[in-house]
């Protein structure tokens, strides 16, 4: 056959082959031509809308207090496989860093809510870190369960630090949590690293535990919490909800109560949460839930239900892989209540104001999908 009639899989598999020959060796630099060329093939086939994310900040009235609102940008649950055996979300990952680096101004910093590998594997995390490096803006990390059980933590750790962690900004305090710890379902059953892994990204195969904040981590949040006024503006990152929405697919924290019980003296509290991969709001009396957008995938709703105040996403197209996924951004006001922007790549932007959510879903309700999700 000649040449000039590729097949579409060739043409596909050579243009893969380029793409990450150039990963290889991924400064500032070569990212920008490789984004460029992934997101131009994406343009081309009418997959992606052409604007970069500029999410509109729209200030409610009366934070009242000396300091200025301040925005941080999420990126979360990019499930990267080893480069040998998928692109697709690797392209989605640096589809979000390029979102978020167009950003002006730029966000105070970028939070990475977990889930950032598939399977674990340290290819997966080396290679997620490396796209990550280039975001312009300070990041900060959370864990996931798909980046913890093939090594119980050994990788991520070498790259990002203890997953447990809290850091002040800005007069807002911020508090990390690995919010994924299982009970050990596997050495009883002999399993390897890898069935183990795999039983804990299948979800809701009924063998693992239900996932938990434990005991050591409270204790550790108490401690840190210790002596910190009530009006404090608190931030919690957890990566599953912290709260009990669905147990079969571990939409769910075991110890939900516990810690939301060392929450319950601040006067309000802000918990931004991974692992559901869809838009999922929740207020239990002081805290308010934001469930973050994924990259890689949107999750369907779960069964049993939403909490009332869920704004929920539009029904994504099944012939569009990059629908129902995103980014987004969080304005935090001075008073620790906090608006937040997803980024829907391919619809618009939806915004969740913290009037929202302060008046019990009375105000500013966003406007509703035209089809509702799955
Ligand atoms: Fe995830
Ligand atoms: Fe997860």
């Amino acid at each position: 056959m000649s040449p000039r009639h590729k097949s579409i899989e060739t043409k596909h598999m050579q243009e893969r082959a380029q793409f990450f020959s150039a990963l290889k060796s991924l400064d500032r630099r070569s990212f920008l031509k490789v984004s460029a060329a992934a997101f131009g093939a994406a343009a081309a086939s009418g997959l992606v809308t052409p604007h970069a994310f500029q999410p509109v900040k729209v200030y409610a009235q009366g934070a009242g207090g000396k300091q200025e609102p301040f925005s941080f940008a999420y990126i979360s649950d990019s499930h990267l496989y080893k480069r040998t055996l998928n692109d697709r979300f690797i392209n989605a990952l640096m589809r979000a860093v390029d979102d978020v680096n167009a950003m002006d101004p730029q966000p105070d910093f970028v939070f990475y809510g977990g889930d950032l590998a598939q399977l674990g594997q340290p290819e997966e995390l080396e290679l997620g870190a490396q796209i990550l490096k280039n975001l312009k803006a300070p990041l900060r990390v959370m864990v996931g369960e798909h980046d913890w059980y093939y090594d119980m933590g050994e990788k991520w750790r070498a790259l990002f630090g203890e997953p447990t962690y809290s850091f002040d900004h800005k007069g807002v305090h911020f508090v990390v949590l690995n919010s994924v710890v299982e009970k050990d379902f596997w050495t009883a059953r002999g399993l390897s690293a890898m069935d183990r892994m795999k039983t804990v990204a299948g979800l809701d195969n009924g063998v693992q535990s239900p996932f938990s904040v434990g005991a050591e981590q409270r204790t550790w949040l108490e401690n840190d919490l210790k002596g910190k006024p009530a009006t404090t503006p608190l931030v919690v990152f957890s990566h599953s909800p912290l709260y009990k929405l669905y147990r079969n697919w571990n939409f769910w924290t075991d110890d939900a109560e516990e810690v939301q019980a060392i929450l319950r003296r601040f006067r309000q509290v802000c918990v931004f949460h991974g692992h559901t991969h869809q838009m999922l709001t929740n207020r239990i009396g002081n805290i308010h839930f934001q469930g973050f957008l994924s990259t890689a995938w949107p999750w369907p709703y779960a069964p049993q239900g939403l909490p009332e105040l869920t704004v929920q996403m539009a029904r994504p197209d099944p012939f569009n892989p990059n629908d129902g996924c995103g980014d987004g951004a969080i304005t935090v006001h001075p008073d620790g209540l906090a608006d937040i922007v997803h980024n829907l790549w391919n619809r618009n932007p939806v915004t969740i104001l913290r009037t929202y959510t302060a008046s019990n879903g009375k105000k500013d309700k966003p406007e509703a999908p035209l089809r509702r999700s799955y």
